[in-house]
């Protein structure tokens, strides 16, 4: 253990989507607060494992530069490998604590990012990372914090304490101690009427979920987990205190919680601390209300000067365009039954109207709904619709399809295809025209291999080499090199028709 942390065993890697620029600039914009961002911005990731999701975010964005740092060697040194064997360039690993960080060590930065971390450090320490954090962010910089939270995490609370304390008792890699407590506790657990059962009636079903996680999740997950649990308000205050605002959820359906929630339970809410008009108030209210376990905040430290220098164009340099395909008569129909939002309202019908055939620049939208409404209700209609899931944000607009012929894998893209084939669940992969990575499934990845090679023989080398265990779409294994060249007369033509070009359209493989 260093710096009261679990480092002899790795935190598995997965990517964070809400952690991306693109991401944070679309919610910070239709929040009411600048979310422009150049080409060239710097962003910082603070604790950032084995640095997945910063180096895949510096492959969405060329011109911009990256950094990571992690107190683990074992995680910078498996990022540093893993941005060189993926030929990324513009992402740097510094092997650091960031509660001791030199000040200078990094550029101003655009951006910072927190997930994973906060919620498992002590009170002060956390206090320390968001003054950190904050010096280290030019004015009008954001951060993006993900934590557990109260009261979502309350259940939790006695038995991740207890097994941290047994687990604490033994010898041996910490994966191994808290897989050997949690088990103990769990045949604790076990013992008929016992009183502690009676006022934790999930904690056996949590015991039983954590058994089957990952060894070193827990390792880094329980062990290391702050048992009084954090809620939002203390954390508001701790990044309040260090020069950071609160602005919004970065998970967007909490920040449509409002508009989508029951009416009886919204006038509840209404009747309790003031209703949402106190921000800090407001966010505890939906906590209670979701029961949220876990939080992804966005902070942003202001500008400086009056509010009319600061104001610049709303959803500048974001593109906006619609999911739901191109007839949005009918998502509309069955959607505006199960949501209190109306669909039909003139400032919903114009954005989904503009947004049926083609991605529309931010401000041409936020213009164009200025006039059915004022521009916090468009910005407010336009995060009701990216959390039902209607609209989504991008850096750059679509392309037409039908003039690309066939996919030109970049150097990274053909990289991270052959690397990522060993691993069955979807893998994200970095587009520069979205700002962020999509996730794709291994059979999508097995006939794009089989694109990327000479042969459908060195693409089946490849994967047998990874010892991927490729499935046809009715879940039969594929075993020899006969099946594959089945399968991908079998599905690749449907493939090549429908997922290729949809692929392509989001700026995969030009
Ligand atoms: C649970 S992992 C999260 C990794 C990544 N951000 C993610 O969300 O997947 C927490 C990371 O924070 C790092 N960490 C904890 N305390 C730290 C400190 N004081 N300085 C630098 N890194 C730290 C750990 O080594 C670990 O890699």
């Amino acid at each position: 253990m260093q710096a009261g942390y679990t480092t002899d065993v790795p935190f598995p890697a997965t990517f964070a989507p809400q952690q991306a620029p693109i991401h944070v600039a679309a919610i910070a914009a239709l929040s009411g607060v600048d979310g422009a961002f150049d080409d060239s911005f710097a962003y910082c990731d603070f604790g950032c494992g084995e640095g997945l999701t910063v180096a895949l975010l510096a492959a969405c964005y060329p011109q911009a530069r990256f950094y990571g740092v992690d107190v683990n060697p074992a995680h910078i040194e498996a990022a540093r490998a893993f941005a060189k064997g993926c030929a990324i360039d513009n992402v740097d690993f510094i092997e650091a604590d960031f509660l001791a960080f030199e000040s200078g060590a990094l550029p101003p930065l655009d951006y910072a990012a927190i997930s994973g971390v906060y919620s498992w450090l002590p009170a002060e320490k956390r206090r320390g990372l968001a003054s950190i954090v904050s010096s280290g962010l030019k004015a009008g910089g954001a951060c993006a914090v993900q934590y557990r939270c109260m009261p979502g995490v309350a259940p939790r609370i006695a038995t991740d304490g207890l097994a941290t304390f047994l687990a604490a008792q033994s010898s041996g890699a910490s994966s191994a101690r808290i897989v050997t407590a949690l088990g103990a506790i769990s045949n604790l657990l076990g013992a008929p009427d016992l009183p502690f059962n009676r006022v934790n009636p999930t904690a056996r079903d949590y015991l039983k979920e954590q058994l089957a996680a990952d060894p070193n999740y827990l390792a880094h997950d329980v062990l290391n987990a702050d048992h009084a649990g954090v809620w939002f308000h203390q954390v508001a205050a701790d990044f309040r205190a260090s020069g950071l605002d609160f602005v919004a959820q970065l998970r967007p359906q909490m920040n449509a919680c409002p508009d989508l929630f029951e009416p009886q339970l919204a006038q509840r809410f209404s009747l309790a601390a003031g209703g949402y008009d106190d921000p800090i108030a407001g966010q505890e209210l939906i906590n209670i209300a979701v029961n949220a376990g876990s939080r992804w905040d966005l902070f942003v430290k202001p500008r400086s000067g009056s509010t009319e220098a600061r104001r610049t164009p709303p959803l500048r340099r974001l593109f906006v365009r619609g999911l739901a395909g191109v007839d949005h008569r009918a998502p509309r129909q069955a959607l505006s039954g199960r949501v209190t939002v109306d669909l039909f309202a003139p400032v919903y019908d114009a954005a989904l109207d503009m947004l049926a055939s083609e991605d529309v620049a931010g401000e041409t939208l936020m213009e164009k709904l200025a006039a059915q409404a004022s521009e916090t209700t468009a910005r407010r209609a336009l995060m009701n619709l990216l959390a039902i899931g209607l609209i989504g944000f991008s850096a750059a607009p679509s392309i037409e399809t039908a003039a690309i012929a066939a996919p030109a894998f970049s150097a990274t893209e053909r990289r991270l295809l052959f690397e990522t084939l060993r691993y069955e669940k979807p893998q994200p992969f970095p587009s520069r025209r979205l700002g962020n990575c999509v996730p794709l499934p291994l059979r999508d990845r097995a006939i794009l291999a089989s694109m990327a090679v000479d042969s459908v023989e060195a693409a089946w080398a490849l994967i047998e080499e990874k010892g991927a265990s490729v499935r046809t779409a009715g879940g039969r294994e594929i075993m020899s090199l006969e099946r594959f060249k089945a399968f991908l007369s079998e599905e690749g033509a449907d493939f090549r028709a429908q997922r290729l070009p949809a692929l392509l359209r989001l700026g995969l493989f030009q």
